[in-house]
Order: structure tokens, then C-alpha cells, then sequence
């Protein structure tokens, strides 16, 4: 097993849940340490009780992560192939992000080692899943910290960009947005028009105190900085801020509903092996653990409901 991309809390309770599983039922858990770099170094080590004993509340991976350039090239592949042959690994289970199920994909074609793969990231843009490990913690913290940019808003009577992660979707921002009662939401999936911000800022700040503008870090008009000084050249008597919440989203405890859903995903996977299966990317649906071939989730695109911005501008101030 190893995790790989941008860590998410809950990865730790999915690791927990896999070496608990594998070793209820006689199989050997291993740990590939940093994800595929470690794979092609020969980074990893058996895992036992004691490992994963007391983690279940721990935000990061105990196995660490990585982002891999030499796992793209075939040769690197190569070099990682052999170390799972010396190690006599007969199944992987990857959690990360689409990435990570990219190389997960590859390896199994060129080894022919069973994959299957767990959706781990807080940006929650995997397709075959309506969750993702981590998206659930990073939105409360995402919340927790509006909240408190709100009492210091409030207070100097400003307007704050607030910039969250989200490079190529926006299911943090909105769903930070709804949940903070934020005053406008800026996503990638959708065109912004700042001379159209500015006049809806100028319309909604009279007789506030404060505004509060969600900015996913992906969206086109660009990050909350330089939307900011766009939106000032337009409203040059307003004191505007910006704050970019950046990695504290990816760290903290897991919350109740990322420990549940990678305690069960983790057990699920390794039933999957049980069973013989491969390529398969795992996710819940309505409440059910659902799959897909992993191949689909790498094609597939994880779509924002848009149906929810609708929802969001009718409960702006207007
Ligand atoms: O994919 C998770 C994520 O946190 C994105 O939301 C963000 O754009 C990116 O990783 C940041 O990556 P890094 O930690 O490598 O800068």
C-alpha cells in the first residue's frame, strides 16, 4: 500500500483500516513509504498492529507522500516493479488523488499486479466517488477560519478575498462558501467577470460592515491577490484584504466522516483483493461503497453540481 499526491486527512485511518483487515484474515500488510518515489527506491517495510495502533485521529500519512517525475519515465516503472517483485507483493492498493490512479493504471498494465485504488484528497475531484478522504476535514477547516476572518472584517469594516485550494475545481469553494454564508463564491468551472464583481460588491457592501469572497485558487481571473487588486482598480475607497488559506486545509484530524468513510474504503479494498478484483477505483455513493474500473476514473471528470451555485446566488444578499 503507499499514498501518494497531496496528502489528505483520513489517509491514516485508511492505512489503519487496511493493515487491520489484511491481518484479520492472514495476509501480510506492506508499507511503500513516500508513494511511488519510495516504490522506485525501494523505500517500504512490513506493517504491523502496533504501526497503525493510536493513528486513526492523525492528520498527514505515517507512510509520507510524493509527487514522483521518475515514476512517469518507464525505466523508473522498472526499477519499482523490482523491488515489489523482491518484496513478493501480490496486490496494491493506492490512495491519492487522479494522479496517483494514473500510476497505479500504468504499473498494473506493464506487471500485471492487481491495483485498486482509494480516493484520497481534500480537493474532492475524483470521478467514480461523491466523497473523497479528506474533503470533509479540509471543509471544516476551511469554515472554521471564514468565521474568524468574518469577526476581524466585521470589526474594520473590510471586504476579504479568501483563496482556497482547489487548482482545477471548485468543490472547496463552494461548499466553503454555502456553509460560511459567504457573499460570493469565484470557481474555475465558471467565467468571472470582474467589472461585474466589482458593481455586485459596491451593490451588496451598502449598510454591511463586511464582505466575505471565496476564491478558489484555480479560477480564471486568478488567485484571491490578484483578483483583489483587479476588483480595486474598480473600487478604489473600499479597504480591501485578501488571505490565502493554503496548507493548513491539508492538516489537522480527520473529522467523524473522513475516519468512517477511509475506515470503510480501507476494509472494502482489501476484500477487493480478496476477491480477485483488479482496476478498480472505489468511492460511496447515497451512502453505499460503489467502484468503478479505474480506468474510468482517470478519464472520467468528477463534476461540480452546479445546481448548488444556483442555490448559493439565491441566498446571497443582494
Ligand atoms: O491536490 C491537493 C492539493 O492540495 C491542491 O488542492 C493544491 O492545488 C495542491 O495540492 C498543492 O500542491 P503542493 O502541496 O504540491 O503545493
Amino acid at each position: 500500500m503507499l499514498t501518494s499526491g497531496g496528502d489528505a486527512p483520513g489517509m491514516n485511518a485508511a492505512i489503519r483500516s487496511v493493515v487491520k483487515t489484511c491481518l484479520h484474515h492472514q495476509m501480510i500488510p506492506f508499507g511503500i513509504y513516500d508513494g511511488y518515489q519510495g516504490m522506485v527506491e525501494g523505500r517500504g517495510k512490513v506493517l504491523k498492529y502496533k504501526d497503525v495502533d493510536n493513528i486513526i485521529q492523525l492528520g498527514g500519512t505515517i507512510l509520507g507522500s510524493a509527487r514522483c517525475q521518475e515514476f512517469h519515465e518507464q525505466e523508473g516503472r522498472k526499477k519499482a516493479i523490482e523491488f515489489l517483485d523482491s518484496e513478493h507483493v501480490d496486490g496494491l492498493i493506492v490512495i491519492g488523488g487522479d494522479g496517483t490512479y494514473r500510476g497505479a493504471n500504468l504499473l498494473s498494465a506493464e506487471s500485471g499486479l492487481p491495483v485498486i485504488g482509494l480516493p484520497g484528497t481534500i480537493d474532492n475531484d475524483i470521478f467514480g466517488t461523491e466523497s473523497t478522504i479528506g474533503f470533509d476535514t479540509a471543509l471544516n477547516t476551511v469554515i472554521a477560519a471564514v468565521d474568524k476572518i468574518r469577526d476581524t472584517a466585521s470589526s474594520h469594516h473590510r471586504i476579504f478575498f479568501v483563496e482556497v485550494m482547489g487548482r482545477d475545481s471548485g468543490f472547496i469553494a463552494l461548499n466553503g462558501a454555502i456553509a460560511s454564508g459567504a457573499d460570493a463564491v469565484l470557481i474555475p468551472e465558471e467565467h468571472t467577470d470582474i467589472e461585474k464583481l466589482a458593481h455586485d460588491i459596491r451593490h451588496v457592501y451598502k449598510g454591511r460592515r463586511s464582505m466575505i469572497i471565496l476564491v478558489a485558487e484555480g479560477d480564471d481571473a486568478g488567485n484571491a491577490l490578484v483578483v483583489m487588486n483587479k476588483v480595486k482598480s474598480f473600487l478604489m475607497e473600499y479597504d480591501l484584504r485578501h488571505s490565502v488559506l493554503g496548507h493548513i486545509q491539508r492538516g489537522g484530524s480527520p473529522t467523524f466522516q473522513d475516519r468512517i468513510l477511509a475506515t470503510k474504503l480501507g476494509n472494502y479494498a482489501v476484500h477487493m483483493l480478496l476477491n480477485k478484483q483488479s482496476g478498480l477505483a472505489l468511492g460511496v455513493k447515497g451512502g453505499e461503497l460503489v467502484n468503478c474500473s479505474l480506468m474510468d476514473a482517470v478519464k472520467g471528470h468528477a463534476s461540480l453540481n452546479l445546481d448548488w451555485l444556483s442555490m448559493f446566488d439565491e441566498l446571497k444578499t443582494k
